[in-house]
């Protein structure tokens, strides 16, 4: 019997878990993981690189339109390669999460992202996780999830993981840059961060990533996807 390859949407604001639970999802279902925020710093890398106003509509648009923003799934997990040079720990730069969410406002950097995102979808067998997907770039999703957390809590994750990469931040900063962030990302006039309809909202504030995971398996199995391992 063939495996049935769903499309699984995962949104939700940043630090609520998005990315590490799409990940083990799409690893257990053994389908390919697209994280759709990563494109969007891709983009926003190549207008720092390029010394471009992230504010300036037209040439951000033009820098979207010409990059070439790839997602290649390899050994070592998901790499991320802006015009063939692999920027998958550039994107997660500072500096760069300061900036992209001033990107993502763009229409036509949205429009060119999202043919893209679909691109990669068609066929099924994906997780793809961002704050859109629901709800415009896969509306048909067989499995919508809108992952939550308190700003306290996703605050926390955020610290926790920087510290660990050797940033120095403090706690306060982390929560500040966090809500800034929440208010850009839902008050923009372009694909807002809302919950789809038909989406299941899961809050993630003091649940294990195991049983935030066995939860979203659960919707799958509902709809009749299976582990595909070919
Ligand atoms: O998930 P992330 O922190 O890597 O997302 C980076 C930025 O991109 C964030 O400001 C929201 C934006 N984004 C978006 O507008 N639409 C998506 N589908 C994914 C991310």
């Amino acid at each position: 019997m063939g495996c049935r390859k769903l499309t699984v949407a995962i949104d939700g604001p940043a630090g609520a878990g998005k990315s590490t639970v799409a990940r083990e999802v799409a690893r257990a279902l053994g389908y390919l993981y697209v994280d759709s925020g990563a494109m969007y710093r891709a983009v926003a890398l190549r207008c720092l690189l390029d010394g471009i106003d992230v504010r300036d509509e037209v040439a951000v648009s033009r820098a979207a339109a010409a990059a070439d923003v790839r997602l290649v799934d390899g050994a070592a997990g998901v790499r991320v390669l802006l015009d063939g040079e692999d920027v998958t720990a550039a994107i997660r730069r500072a500096d760069v999460g300061e900036a992209v969410p001033h990107v993502a406002k763009h229409p036509a950097v949205r429009e060119a992202l999202v043919r893209l995102q679909r691109q990669m979808s068609a066929g099924g067998g994906v997780v793809m996780d961002g704050r859109d997907i629901g709800t415009v770039v896969l509306p048909e999703a067989d499995v919508k999830v809108f992952l939550t957390a308190s700003p306290e809590e996703r605050a926390r994750r955020r610290y926790r993981e920087l510290v660990a990469r050797g940033d120095r931040v403090t706690y306060g900063e982390v929560l500040e840059a966090i809500q800034r962030r929440d208010r850009v990302d839902s008050s923009r006039e372009h694909s807002p961060l809302v919950k789809a309809e038909d989406a299941v909202e899961i809050d993630t504030t003091g649940r294990s990533v195991g049983q935030v995971v066995d939860e979203i398996l659960a919707l799958c199995a509902r709809k009749g996807g299976t582990v595909c391992s070919t």
